[in-house]
């Protein structure tokens, strides 16, 4: 009998025993998981921070129907396109306002880095040099290049080799500076800060032509009597236009991934194309 209760008493105590330490790991572990939880809360990311101010900052260059331009509506100056829809679309998701800043196209990713803006929406290329500086999302939309010309010169310009040492323009900052440099031989490449100057230059016969994405060289060709566009087209390696963040912004990168996903999956990307094409039109 006293042996019995002895052996019973230390049973007890082995179990205590294990309770404790079983609880004492849950504990452990859960107050582990709790100091997870408070130090991540601590990092404030870009994205709680654009949800806190409640609104996001784009910055674009709204020199490039249909990806983003000037329109006047209801006597009003404004910046459309379907860049600009993508990005109200982003911000509706995310529950904030969206406020524009126009600027030069070469002073984008700078604009990004010194957190003057909070994503880049330009028709812009994520290529390896952008890539080292800022991220991207996935591709929302591709194109190959056109190239501009003035209707003087239809009949001269009709090959890559016709425009063998022509003077050729591209947008400063703009990839392509680098197709013109690789595409056409001895190039006398032109570049300035914005597309109207660039295309100016061609209707004053100031340069021989001008790189830009096709769809944009289609809206001026449309609008301009004076301008032409070659049968030629160039490709870049790689493919398309996506949106920029700073660098390391992860969760506000897979917060607009998302969006672009329903965008794409859902066709809205295409009525946007086709709606900023006929805003352009109806210039
Ligand atoms: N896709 C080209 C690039 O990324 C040109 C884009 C120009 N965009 C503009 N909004 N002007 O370099």
């Amino acid at each position: 009998m006293k042996k019995f209760s002895k052996l019973s008493i230390i049973s007890v105590l082995l179990g205590v025993l294990v309770l404790f330490t079983a609880c004492s790991t849950t504990t452990g572990g859960e107050s582990n998981t709790k100091d997870d939880t408070s130090s991540n809360e601590e990092i404030v990311t870009k994205l709680d921070k654009i949800k806190e101010s409640g609104k996001i900052v784009l910055g674009t260059s709204a020199d490039y129907p249909p990806y983003e331009f000037h329109k006047e509506i209801d006597g009003e100056d404004q910046i459309v396109g379907f860049d600009v829809e993508i990005a109200k679309a982003i911000a509706h998701d995310l529950g904030v306002e969206l406020e524009i800043k126009d600027m030069d196209f070469g002073g984008l990713l700078m604009a990004l880095n010194d957190d003057k803006v909070d994503f880049v929406i330009a028709g812009m290329t994520p290529d390896a040099d952008r890539k080292k500086v800022v991220d991207f999302s996935e591709i929302y939309y591709t194109a190959v290049h056109g190239i501009v010309i003035n209707t003087e010169n239809e009949g001269n310009f009709k090959t890559v080799e016709d425009l063998a040492g022509k003077r050729v323009g591209a947008q400063q900052g703009a990839i392509q500076e680098d197709i013109a440099l690789e595409k056409i031989e001895n190039v006398d490449l032109k570049s300035l800060a914005k597309i109207p100057d660039l295309i100016l230059e061609v209707k004053n016969n100031k340069i021989d032509a001008v790189v830009m994405e096709k769809p944009v060289a289609d809206s001026y060709v449309d609008n301009n009597s004076d301008l032409k566009l070659m049968d030629l087209t160039f490709d870049d390696g790689e493919g398309g236009s996506a949106v920029a963040v700073k660098k390391g912004s992860t969760d506000l990168v897979e917060a607009i991934d998302q969006t672009l996903e329903n965008l794409i999956n859902n066709g809205s990307i295409d009525d946007f194309v086709v709606e900023a094409i006929e805003m352009v039109e109806s210039e």
